[in-house]
């Protein structure tokens, strides 16, 4: 089978982790087109991720999300920062290492409060308690996070060195 020379690289990892900061950083160094799920989702259904929440339920969303994946992506040449909870979704996770290489940004449950607190566009943390909601969220997301080809812890690293990494792993 052919070699590709730039397989399609989707990032995925809890809300916070900081996917589309090194998203488009890495797209930058590695030539690639950067799409952002939740921005594609937004675009489509002319609502932010907060509206379609409000407005049709978190089921619907799920769709969307899974509808964005199944109707794929050029073999090669893109980065696809995915919504923290597309690939906990039955099946999602192996249809994105069939397309490309997957790389998880990996944080706690603290270090992931204290970037999201202050955030008021995600729904699922709009609740009394958000470090309790996370803690509960990452219990069950973690081992499919895991699952991806490559695993970066992003505590302790600046945005730079995460960058840096992500592009020298894609490299090997
Ligand atoms: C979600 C993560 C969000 C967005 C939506 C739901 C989740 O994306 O898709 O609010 O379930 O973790 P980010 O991970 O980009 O914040």
């Amino acid at each position: 089978m052919k070699k590709l020379s730039k397989p399609n690289l989707y990032l995925v990892g809890f809300m916070g982790t900081g996917k589309s900061t090194v998203g488009r950083l890495v797209a930058q160094r590695m030539g690639l087109e950067f799409i952002d799920s939740d921005h594609a989702i937004e675009a489509a259904a002319e609502k932010s991720i907060s509206e379609i929440f409000a407005s049709e339920g978190e089921p619907v969303f799920r769709r969307m999300e899974k509808a964005f994946v199944e109707k794929g992506h050029p073999r090669e040449g893109c980065l696809i920062s995915c919504g923290g909870g597309l690939p906990v979704q039955p099946g999602i996770m192996e249809i994105l290492k069939e397309q490309g290489l997957v790389f998880s940004l990996m944080a706690s449950a603290a270090g992931i409060y204290e970037r999201t607190r202050h955030t008021t566009d995600r729904p699922l943390l709009q609740v009394a308690d958000p470090l309790a909601e996370i803690e509960k969220l990452l219990e069950v997301r973690e081992p499919i996070y895991r699952k991806a080809n490559c695993c970066i812890l992003t505590e302790g690293r600046t945005v730079g060195e995460v960058v840096g990494h992500v592009c020298r792993s894609y490299k090997l």
